[in-house]
């Protein structure tokens, strides 16, 4: 039954006949649409499960940020069959996307371009929502969390700190997003004057709240500053990174617009070197730091090569708008099928 309606829907995909952004306002409705199909499912949701510290991950693969701002979707997404969900990017306060267009889709290249700019609803409406799933929630939930774009970059350390202060209760695990390029001035809190001070009050504070830290790093760094962002995180007592955050480069001849970020298949590369360079950098200093790779992931196999070269976690947004609602499920059968 649900194989059918599956099929059914892969033929049809009605979002991809909206535009991109009626798309991605319609999406919490498809995801209830297809929730109670996916729930008939006898196909196991557990398949590749591990713990990291107390946490259980029944399967390796989770809903990137950006997909559920807000987490209204948090009991759909477990549903449906993913791993664990990362809310956000979530703002101290609400705020707009950035003006003009803001996400494009590029179906022959498997592609998102976006320029959003954490819309949020700000973190007490965030709060809300997760809460109303706290108690049932059987899921990892990490919580992404970004600076007002109104916060000068000296005063950005306050906006992450008292997220975590007010939000650590509702989640198990905090993402630093400054990797994003669709705030200006962003990614410069990597920069030798913010990014120390800033990683040493969040690894303080992540600490006294008992909620592991994750670094959201972007694909566009050099292997220097990449070295350093490490080194820097590392002695400051970070627990994991997520690799990467969309790109800012473009190949020859490129559609995508010249500003915003670019998602999907055209970022599998620099998402894996830098994966690679992340891993062979680290060395020993891993330990038991959760390395989670995102970036063009949308098959099985995809999810196996990703393993193979040392990642613990995927993540996924891009797939899911071209391969549908039911991704996870495909993944599923995919990753076993290619055993
Ligand atoms: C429309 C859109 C919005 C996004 N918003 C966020 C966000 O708010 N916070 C964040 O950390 N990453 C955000 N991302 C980046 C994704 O989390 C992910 O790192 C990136 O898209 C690579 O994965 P993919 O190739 O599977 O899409 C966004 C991506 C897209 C396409």
């Amino acid at each position: 039954m649900d194989r059918a309606f599956e099929n059914a829907l892969d033929l049809w995909k009605p979002w991809l006949w909206m535009s991109p952004s009626a798309g991605h306002d319609w999406l919490p409705f498809f995801l209830k649409l297809t929730v109670f199909l996916a729930e008939q499912s006898k196909q196991p949701n557990d398949w590749h499960s591990r713990k990291w510290r107390h946490l259980y991950f029944r399967n390796p693969v989770g809903i990137a940020g950006g997909l559920d701002k807000t987490g209204q979707s948090i009991d759909a997404w477990w549903s449906l069959g993913a791993g664990f969900v990362e809310v956000g990017t979530v703002t101290p306060l609400p705020q707009q996307p950035n003006p003009g267009k803001i996400i494009d889709r590029f179906k022959e290249t498997q592609a998102l371009w976006n320029k959003m700019g954490f819309p949020s609803p700000g973190y007490k409406a965030v709060c809300v929502e997760i809460e109303k799933n706290f108690e049932e929630r059987s899921t990892p939930i990490f919580l992404n969390i970004g600076k007002n774009r109104t916060t000068p970059n000296e005063r950005a350390h306050e906006d992450y700190l008292f997220l975590m202060k007010q939000m650590y209760s509702v989640c198990d695990v905090f993402v630093v997003n400054i990797s994003s390029p669709n705030t200006a001035g962003l990614r410069q809190l990597f920069t030798k004057d913010y990014f120390e001070p800033l990683m040493e009050k969040l690894g303080n504070e992540s600490r006294r709240v008992n909620r592991p830290l994750l670094l959201k790093i972007s694909p566009d760094e050099s292997n220097e500053q990449l070295e350093t962002i490490l080194t820097t995180s590392h002695n400051q007592g970070v627990d994991g990174y997520i690799i990467s955050n969309t790109t800012i480069q473009r190949p020859t001849a490129s559609p995508y617009p010249a500003d915003g970020g670019v998602s999907g298949k055209p970022l599998s590369i620099s998402s894996m070197e830098t994966l690679k360079n992340v891993i062979s950098m680290l060395g020993t200093h891993r330990n038991n730091k959760l390395i989670i790779n995102a970036g063009g992931i949308s098959t099985g196999e995809d999810v196996r090569e990703r393993m193979a070269l040392g990642a613990d976690l995927c993540q996924l947004y891009s797939s899911l708008i071209f391969r549908g609602p039911f991704i996870f499920k495909k993944i599923a059968r995919e990753y076993q099928n290619s055993i």
